[in-house]
């Protein structure tokens, strides 16, 4: 017991990589849905012309539902008739958790909807916006065929982009300042990052890295996806060493991320028009059709739908990593500022003496044991 936790003392001081990254949650198969919240109101936040559907309504509709292939589609109604003034039924999800700093967060796609006033979005959020920062992950509008990341924050955070940043930080006047309406966004430099040709070409990962010392987003194209992301699983932990250089890199230098982001929610959705793909000249930028009214709205939201078949995620499965020990099961020793995988793995503290500080081998996962096992015995070695 005591050299247990002496070990664990230990592994605090180690490096980070050591160990890898802990699954602290996985959204996949048949219960994918069951650790996110709908938002069950109309499209109040971007005035995007939809009314994102409660969990039954989704559901019923097949708003929201698991495929055949086991993988979790959302997508915008494509079979209803709407008449002039009317919204659209779509689909926005925010996980039940909250992901501090040390975790990664996983998504493997192999669709993402796109077309002419549709908006679709990855990204994560503190409790107040933007006080506790928001961070796109995936985002972009209309036939814009390249993903767009971003930080959104108050004033005082800034972009240093660090020579290794693969993609392309945008340019001009204040581009730099993430508390701009625009925030700080970062351009894909990667192909087939967006729109048909990411469907065309078997989707892709990202992975995005929010730590204390910078956020970094990573993205790879279906058949550049490196191999220990390649062979993960739901269970088992991840070395992050053949990365290689992130796609969007915000170090901390220009912007300290604990004083600008807080714990981060999970958001899915699909909007449609609103205050970016519907600005008119930045739909008809890209989706004036002859003999159309070059109004967004008029032009797509308005009719039988069937402009939409494309408007749907396909989502192999979303994943949080953590840089903490995980705990399994019950107990009273979850790593400080680490948030439980969900509501039944925190403790009711159970026959615990309530020291607050009990770790016990039988509540770790065999991976943790494991690797425990392999560091103690780095560790020891020297001793015997
Ligand atoms: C949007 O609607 C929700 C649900 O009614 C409400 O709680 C929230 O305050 C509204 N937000 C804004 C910005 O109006
Ligand atoms: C992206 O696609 C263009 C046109 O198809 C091609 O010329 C270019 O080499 C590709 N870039 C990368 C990085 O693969
Ligand atoms: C970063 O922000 C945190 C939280 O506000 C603060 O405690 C810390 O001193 C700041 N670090 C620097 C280098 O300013
Ligand atoms: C739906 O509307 C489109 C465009 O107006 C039209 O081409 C198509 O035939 C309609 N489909 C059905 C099933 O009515
Ligand atoms: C809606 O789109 C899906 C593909 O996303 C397609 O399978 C389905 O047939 C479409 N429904 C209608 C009524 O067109
Ligand atoms: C928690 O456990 C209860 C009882 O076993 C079960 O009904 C519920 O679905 C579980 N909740 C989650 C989030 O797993």
């Amino acid at each position: 017991m005591v050299a247990l936790l002496s070990i664990v003392a230990g592994l605090a001081l180690l490096p980070r990589y050591v160990c890898g990254f802990n699954v602290l949650k996985d959204y996949s198969g048949s219960t994918f849905f069951d650790g996110w919240d709908f938002y069950g109101y109309w499209d109040n936040l971007t005035l995007g012309d939809v009314w994102w559907q409660d969990e039954q309504t989704a559901m019923s509709q097949n708003l929201a539902f698991v495929n055949s292939a086991g993988n979790a589609i959302i997508r915008v109604d494509n079979f209803t008739d709407v008449t002039d003034t009317g919204k659209r039924n779509s689909v926005r999800i925010t996980t039940h958790d909250s992901y501090t700093y040390g975790t990664i967060w996983m998504i493997d796609l192999v669709h993402i909807p796109f077309g002419c006033s549709v908006w679709p979005a990855f990204w994560a959020k503190g409790p107040v916006w933007p006080n506790d920062g928001e961070i796109d992950i995936i985002e972009a509008i209309n036939s814009m065929e390249t993903n767009q990341m971003a930080l959104h924050t108050t004033s005082g955070c800034i972009h240093n982009t660090p020579s290794d940043q693969l993609g392309n930080s945008a340019q001009g006047q204040g581009a730099d300042d993430c508390s701009t309406a625009s925030g700080c966004v970062v351009v894909e430099s990667k192909n087939n990052s967006f729109g048909s040709d990411f469907a065309a070409n078997g989707g892709g990962v990202w992975a995005t890295q929010f730590d204390t010392t910078g956020i970094f987003m990573w993205y790879w194209p279906r058949a550049q996806i490196p191999p220990s992301v390649l062979n993960s699983s739901p269970t088992a932990s991840m070395d992050i060493s053949d990365w290689g250089s992130p796609s969007a890199s915000y170090p901390t230098n220009g912007c300290n991320i604990t004083e600008f982001f807080t714990d981060q929610q999970l958001v899915i959705d699909i909007t449609l028009c609103g205050v970016w793909a519907g600005v008119q000249s930045i739909y008809t930028a890209t989706c004036t059709t002859p003999g159309a009214t070059g109004m967004c709205y008029q032009d797509n939201v308005v009719g039988n739908g069937s402009n939409y078949d494309d408007a749907y995620f396909e989502i192999n499965y979303v994943r949080v990593y953590t840089d903490q020990a995980v705990v399994t099961s019950s107990s009273s020793a979850l790593p400080s500022g680490t948030q439980a995988a969900d509501s039944n793995s925190t403790a009711t503290s159970g026959s615990s003496s309530g020291t607050g500080a009990t770790l016990r081998g039988t509540e770790l996962s065999p991976l943790l044991l494991l690797c425990f096992t392999s560091i103690a015995s780095l560790l020891m070695a020297p001793l015997f």
